[in-house]
């Protein structure tokens, strides 16, 4: 296989993109990408765009022939990608497969979603309902937010599991704010929880379901936001004269798809995410404690705790513990979620898995403020799923050589 680099990555602030069309939000996507390296879209051979509520909340299909419409992709081999909230991974995984068929040397992957209206406001039952279209028929009959629900029921079948806390799963919220508070691209920079306030059920902050765990504050945020990468082989560097020291090697990727009812397997321990990271990590010829800078799917804080232990940083059941005992934080032992992750960067469903490559991207290459910058930032892995802990996109990053 070629080696493939990430030549540029780009995102939108997460939160809000008001009255911006969808047109628009792909145009911006492959200028802004384009700018970064300063090329022209042109010398793009290969595309994909992974987005999921397009048609039910934005009356969109057919999104490549959005991306074909930038001026200089017309004709090219481009496609439309959808895989729940693993669409995004999934683009950058159909632009590699591209540029590995030599359909082209560079290539770009954009992630994108439009979850609010254009007055910035959001419509948390149509959101619920819309998401919903993700789940099995038959596991969503009678949901209102029908993703909070199902995680509600993983949440306690977690708790239950492993005798974890609704407190020490609020301990990843609080860590994800508290990154989130340093980082400009994240929705939820101007917020700041404590675990009080987080277990304290008043105002917005309730819980989703009655009888199960899953807070307000639990979630991921709903989101505006796109993202995007030029990725590029050895010679497509050369074309587009970049120095490989300016880039990241895209060292490992592999993706896995279970079963769409989640009743029927056993969530705590997703054989396709496991499946999908450890074949990340053997392409890339790295081991799990070679890692130490993460992004990873916390689409509700238990996906946190059981993120972590996807990526082999913690056994069954001790996700959580990993965090409250600093592991996780930005100078621990592995720097996760230090963007401030879906919970508090946001979560712009299509956008997500472009954004976590992208923001392990900026970690390797010290590009991330300060405050959140991982100490000897080396080998990086990404988590992005989609469903209910159903399609898994795993990814490993290395500085470029
Ligand atoms: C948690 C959730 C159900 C709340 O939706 P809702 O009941 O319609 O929202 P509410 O009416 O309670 O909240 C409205 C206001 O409360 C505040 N609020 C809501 N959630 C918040 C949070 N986590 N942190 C801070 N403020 C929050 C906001 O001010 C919001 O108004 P906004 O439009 O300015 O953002 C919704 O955010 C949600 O579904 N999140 C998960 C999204 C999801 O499933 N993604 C896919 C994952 S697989």
């Amino acid at each position: 296989m070629k080696k493939i680099y990430i030549a540029a990555y780009q995102q939108s602030k997460f939160g809000n993109l008001f009255d911006t069309t969808i047109p628009e939000i792909v145009q911006k996507a492959v200028l802004g990408a384009c700018e970064e390296i300063e090329i022209e879209p042109r010398v793009i051979d290969v595309g994909s765009i992974g987005a999921t509520c397009n048609i039910s909340l934005n009356g969109q299909g057919l999104l490549a022939g959005l991306l074909a419409e930038v001026e200089g992709l017309a004709g090219k081999p481009i496609e439309s990608v959808e895989n729940a909230c693993a669409s995004g991974g999934q683009a950058i995984l159909s632009t590699v497969q591209k540029l590995q068929l030599g359909w082209g040397e560079v290539g770009i992957a954009v992630g994108y979603e439009k979850m609010r209206g254009d007055d910035g406001k959001m419509d948390g039952k149509l959101v619920g309902k819309s998401l919903g279209f993700f789940s099995h028929p038959i596991e969503r009959e009678g949901k209102v937010y029908t993703f909070p629900h199902l995680f509600a029921e993983v949440m306690q079948e977690y708790m239950d599991a492993y005798q974890v806390s609704e407190e020490d799963l609020a301990e990843i919220a609080v860590q994800e704010y508290a990154n989130a508070a340093h980082n400009p691209y994240a929705q939820m920079q101007k917020v700041q929880v404590t675990v009080e306030q987080i277990m304290r059920i008043e105002g917005f902050n309730r819980y989703i379901v009655e009888g199960l765990p899953l807070k307000t504050f639990d979630c991921s945020q709903i989101s505006d936001g796109y993202a995007s990468m030029i990725l590029a082989t050895e010679e497509g560097l050369n074309k587009l004269s970049v120095s490989k020291a300016d880039c990241v090697e895209l060292a490992g990727f592999a993706q896995a798809t279970d079963p769409l009812q989640k009743g029927h397997r056993d969530v705590l321990r997703p054989s396709g995410a496991y499946s999908a990271m450890n074949r990340a990590y053997e392409m890339a010829g790295v081991r799990e404690k070679d890692i130490n800078v993460a992004e990873i799917h916390d689409c509700f804080t238990v996906m946190g705790a059981l993120g972590t232990e996807v990526l082999g940083k913690a056994d069954l059941g001790k996700g959580a513990p990993y965090w409250t005992e600093g592991k996780a934080a930005p100078d621990g032992e592995c720097g996760i979620n230090t963007s401030g992750g879906l919970i508090a960067k946001g979560h712009p469903v299509g956008a997500t898995g472009v954004a976590m490559v992208g923001w392990c991207a900026w970690q390797l290459q010290g590009k991330v403020p300060p405050e959140l910058q991982v100490p000897n930032a080396e080998v990086a892995a990404t988590f992005n799923i989609g469903g209910p802990i159903c399609a898994s996109v795993c990814t490993v990053l290395k500085p470029a050589t």
